[in-house]
């Protein structure tokens, strides 16, 4: 089983980028880790993909995820929404393939410093990524990350802590029981 782990966000100490490398390893400490940093894109306009086509950087991120067998992504929350280089690189990644997940078992997550935990821009992925072909297994809103995660030790707050375990052995579990699907 191949796990593939992206935060959503630019920012080098993205707790995001940590929550999902986290999860990810719970699950196989050799998941491969994506940074969102590493898919350098223009700002999606229509006249750039008509004269240039579709960039190299947002084929290449597509072609990765067609190699998981799960894709966890942590979503940082700017404004209520996507951080612009992910809506960036969903936007060029969908106009190359309308379905852009392509049937991919998705673990969705986010966190935040405050009380929400990301939950409007999990929950904005979590109805439309269905509609771009992801199956989306579970998702879990972190909130108050400083307060709730210490990086070495996972989740402290033992209700979230309950939680996020349940989450992780039903998507081990789905793994177990359907190791080709
Ligand atoms: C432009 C901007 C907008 C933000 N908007 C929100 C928001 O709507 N909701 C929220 O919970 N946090 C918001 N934050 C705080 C982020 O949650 C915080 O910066 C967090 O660390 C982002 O995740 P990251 O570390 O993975 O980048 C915002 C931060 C920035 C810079």
């Amino acid at each position: 089983m191949k796990i593939i782990a992206l935060g959503a966000s630019t920012s080098s100490k993205s707790i995001n980028q940590q929550f999902a490398t986290f999860a990810a390893q719970q699950i196989d400490p050799v998941a491969e880790v994506l940074h969102l940093q590493d898919y350098v894109l223009p700002l999606y306009s229509t006249n750039l993909q008509e004269k240039h086509g579709i960039p190299p950087s947002a084929m290449d991120f597509l072609a990765r995820l067609d190699t998981a067998d799960l894709v966890i992504i942590s979503f940082a929350e700017h404004n209520g929404s996507y951080t612009a280089a992910f809506k960036n690189l969903l936007d060029w990644a969908s106009r190359c393939r309308e379905k852009t997940f392509l049937g991919t078992k998705m673990l969705l997550l986010a966190t935040s410093p405050g009380a929400r935990g990301g939950a409007t821009v999990l929950n904005a992925a979590a109805v439309t990524f269905p509609y771009m072909g992801a199956k989306v297994i579970s998702c879990f809103s972190l909130p108050s990350y400083y307060q709730n995660f210490i990086p070495d030790q996972g989740i402290i707050q033992p209700e979230l802590q309950l939680q996020f375990q349940s989450i992780l052995n039903a998507v081990k579990t789905q793994f177990t029981q359907e190791p080709h699907q």
